[in-house]
């Protein structure tokens, strides 16, 4: 840990998702508990690093593509982990100075890190809500995220790498429709999803451990994720796998389906 005092409400007993994917990342803001777990992970599939690496940066080219060609201009990206640079925002602001982004994320570590999130632009604005995607009735209701967007503007919802951990029984189906219900057309929802579909052996495994460290996960098929998007107009080229989505050629290595095992999408609300 680059900062060892704890935060209010963290748990440093167990694993935490946002502290293990940091360790993917190769960032510094987990504890050996989180080491521990992601190494066991690493054990079963040692692509987690290019899966954690590509998932990033789908959610850079995915923030440019609906900023440049499609004027989003407001973000509300649920499950955004511990600040890792470029942030969301820093890529939307590249684009266009004035976006405006609400951060959300239920871990008590990302919130000790929020004033990262927070460095906007003077034209834009962020902020950073404690909050759970399994209540997103409250998320919407919050005063905090009414300062900061205009729901009768188009908001891009961000949930990359979040829904595998919402399974079923907790209804992601709805939870989405709620939130996209809440958002005016043009509108767009981003996802990036882990998925057994390319080595189900290895991600069962995975599954297994995260089930077991106390964090329950549910990585879905290709059909399941493409579910998300029901009634919104998929962008070019459609569900793929991450780093097929709009490709720009920034990075040499082009790694196999397989080693980035993730569905990624992004749709506009008619
Ligand atoms: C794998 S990280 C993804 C971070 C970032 N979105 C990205 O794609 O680079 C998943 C994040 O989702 C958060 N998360 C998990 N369950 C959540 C929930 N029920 N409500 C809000 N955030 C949640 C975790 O704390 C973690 O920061």
């Amino acid at each position: 840990m680059s900062d060892t005092r704890p935060a209010r409400g963290l748990d440093t007993n167990r694993p935490h998702s946002a502290r293990m994917y940091d360790y993917y990342l190769g960032g510094k803001d987990h504890f050996e508990v989180d080491a521990q777990a992601a190494e066991r992970v690493v054990a079963v599939f040692p692509s987690i690093f290019t899966c954690a690496r590509e998932n990033r940066a789908f959610m850079h080219r995915a923030t440019r593509v609906l900023a440049r060609e499609h004027g989003i201009r407001q973000w509300l990206d649920i499950g955004t982990g511990i600040p890792t640079e470029p942030n969301l925002h820093q890529v939307a602001q590249s684009v266009a100075p004035s976006a405006r982004v609400v951060y959300a994320d239920n871990d008590p570590l990302v919130l000790k890190y929020a004033e990262r999130l927070m460095r906007s632009t003077a034209e834009g604005r962020t902020t950073y809500i404690e909050a759970d995607v399994n209540d997103p009735e409250s998320l919407l209701d919050s005063p905090e995220l009414s300062e900061v967007l205009d729901l009768d503007r188009p908001v891009a919802l961000s949930l990359n790498a979040l829904l595998h951990f919402v399974p079923d029984a907790q209804d992601p189906h709805r939870i989405v429709r709620t939130l996209l219900g809440a958002l005016p057309s043009g509108s767009a929802l981003a996802i990036s999803h882990c998925t057994p579909d390319f080595d189900p052996v290895s991600w069962e495994k995975v599954e297994d451990i995260y089930n077991g460290s106390g964090t329950p996960v549910q990585f879905r098929t290709r059909k399941e994720v493409a579910g998300f998007f029901e009634g919104l107009d998929l962008l070019e080229p459609g569900i793929s796998v991450g780093h097929r989505w709009r490709p720009d050629g920034a990075s040499e290595d082009v790694p196999t389906d397989a080693e980035v095992s993730l569905w990624v999408g992004v749709g506009v609300k008619p």
